[in-house]
């Protein structure tokens, strides 16, 4: 796992760079995976969240079609329980190669942006992915949303917001960490006294992936880590 060894970071090195994205989003989805198995934990009838793996936002920004997966029972059961308990929806976005967070709020119908690394360019295509997510979510779950909510109940209605003062990562590939704390609560890292330390970060990282019980790959990850 050289990528995340403390200072570790070839610059400009492509297949470094692959390898980094294609592990974030392994760990993203386990650190989500890990997020729901708490939430299971929880009594039924009592409200929680939903952490949405990385590769639902990547089918709903890339083809609609391709988001029947969502409907089936296991993808259901495993990331999406009952509408009726759920709270917020926890859904990690990639804009252009950066990891941001869209928390959706179903009891105030607010979709807010979490992002680590506010860059003007983004703001737009940030606010137009978070729409198409919304609407996702109104194709995965309109009839229960309409059963629990009424007939003009629709994601799509949520006011989008950005969280103001979030402290912004001090280099361009701490994205995933970031995304990862937002999922936490109380989430550290919107209180002024956050500081970031980049070796602590990837060390917890390291160290979750090493022990995670629902690191299946675990093994995989091991053999591709010492061909870098
Ligand atoms: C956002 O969506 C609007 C309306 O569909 C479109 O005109 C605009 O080009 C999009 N912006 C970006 C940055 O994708």
């Amino acid at each position: 796992m050289r990528t995340l060894l403390p200072g570790e970071w070839i610059d400009g090195d492509v297949i470094v760079a692959a390898y980094y994205a294609y592990y974030l989003e392994l760990i993203i989805t386990m650190y989500a995976d890990y997020k729901n198995m708490k939430e299971a934990e929880k009594d039924v009838t009592s409200p929680r969240c939903w952490f949405l793996p990385t590769y639902y936002s990547q089918a709903a920004l890339a083809d609609w079609s391709s988001l029947n997966f969502a409907q089936a029972a296991g993808f259901r059961d495993r990331y999406m329980g009952r509408l009726d308990t759920c709270e917020k929806i926890y859904v990690p976005i990639n804009c252009d190669g950066h990891w941001y967070m869209l928390l959706v709020d179903i009891s105030h119908a607010t979709a807010t942006i979490w992002d680590s690394l506010e860059s003007p360019s983004r703001r737009e295509k940030m606010i137009n992915e978070s729409l198409a997510i919304l609407a996702s979510l109104d194709f995965v779950l309109r009839q229960e949303a309409r059963a629990l909510f009424g007939n003009r109940f629709s994601f799509l209605n949520f006011q989008i917001y950005r969280q103001a003062g979030l402290p912004q990562q001090p280099n361009g590939f701490d994205c995933g960490y970031y995304v990862m704390k937002y999922m936490d609560s109380p989430c550290i890292v919107v209180h002024d006294s956050y500081q970031h330390d980049l070796d602590h970060a990837r060390l917890l990282l390291a160290l979750y992936l090493v022990q995670s019980p629902l690191n299946k790959i675990r093994r995989r990850l091991i053999q591709e880590a010492r061909k870098l």
